[in-house]
């Protein structure tokens, strides 16, 4: 098995100031530093108001953090009222942008062609994509969860070369598992990680898919991590909720020790 590195990321999603935001990474870099979690990598993905200030903690005490970015637009700069460039992110040393969230795609409105827009952006300016995808509940129930999440996949991904797909991660998060306390089954969500890295193997080769680092995400906590990470295709998670509690996030991070 291709040897692949972990990735946790916290999305905070619409919480904490940025003073708010400093306070927590503060608390999580002391929880994490007698704690072994350098195997993996974390990223936290605060609001954008607070990624300048986490930019500057994390630099200035040299800690093991990526800092990561919710969303972005994906042009370089124009007449977006509201909007937040790549290249603005790129320059506060982002490594890490979500793209394709289900509340963006549910609340508003984006679709495959809008995420692929962004991923295609955050690619070019060297940064990473953390690409969602999901079925809601009804499409499960239905037996339509592989279809869709392919379809999304498809749309999400379109134009990607091979080679910056070696930088792009896939978060598979079902919509029905997100903030309910609902996580799916460790083997269901390992069944759709690993039906992921089969699509991706048809289209851009099995060394592509050996590669891509694939997240699970939806009510990740302590209590369920171990499983999750322990999962043949799942390669890290995506964290709401829990990544706003340091001791949480911290234990999540050491999930191996658990
Ligand atoms: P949750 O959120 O961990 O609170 O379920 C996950 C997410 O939306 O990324």
């Amino acid at each position: 098995m291709a040897h692949r590195t972990p990735i946790l990321a916290g999305n905070w999603k619409m919480h904490k100031n940025h003073l708010e935001a400093i306070q927590v990474v503060q608390q999580l870099a002391y929880r994490l530093e007698d704690r072994d979690y350098e195997h993996a990598e974390i990223a936290v993905c605060p609001p954008f108001t607070a990624l300048r200030s986490i930019q500057t903690l994390i630099q200035g005490d040299d800690l093991k953090l990526q800092l990561g970015a919710q969303d972005c637009h994906w042009e370089d700069q124009g007449a977006f009222t509201g909007e937040v460039s790549p290249p603005m992110l790129a320059e506060l040393d982002v490594a890490y942008v979500v793209v394709g969230h289900s509340e963006r795609r549910e609340l508003f409105g984006e679709d495959d062609a809008t995420v692929n827009a962004k991923a295609r952006a955050v690619l070019t300016h060297g940064m990473r994509p953390i690409v969602c995808v999901g079925e809601t509940l009804e499409q499960r129930e239905a037996g339509e969860a592989e279809g869709v999440v392919r379809r999304q996949l498809d749309g999400s991904l379109a134009g990607i070369t091979a080679e910056q797909m070696a930088e792009v991660v896939v978060a598979y998060e079902p919509v029905w598992a997100i903030g309910t306390g609902k996580t799916a089954l460790p083997s269901d969500a390992d069944e759709m990680c690993g039906a992921i890295r089969t699509r991706i193997a048809e289209q851009y080769g099995q060394a592509v898919a050996d590669g891509l680092r694939i997240q699970y995400g939806g009510s990740v906590k302590p209590g369920n991590v171990k499983d999750l990470m322990g999962q043949e295709h799942v390669d890290g998670a995506l964290v709401g909720g829990a990544s706003l509690d340091p001791e949480d996030f911290a234990v999540l991070c050491s999930y191996h020790r658990l």
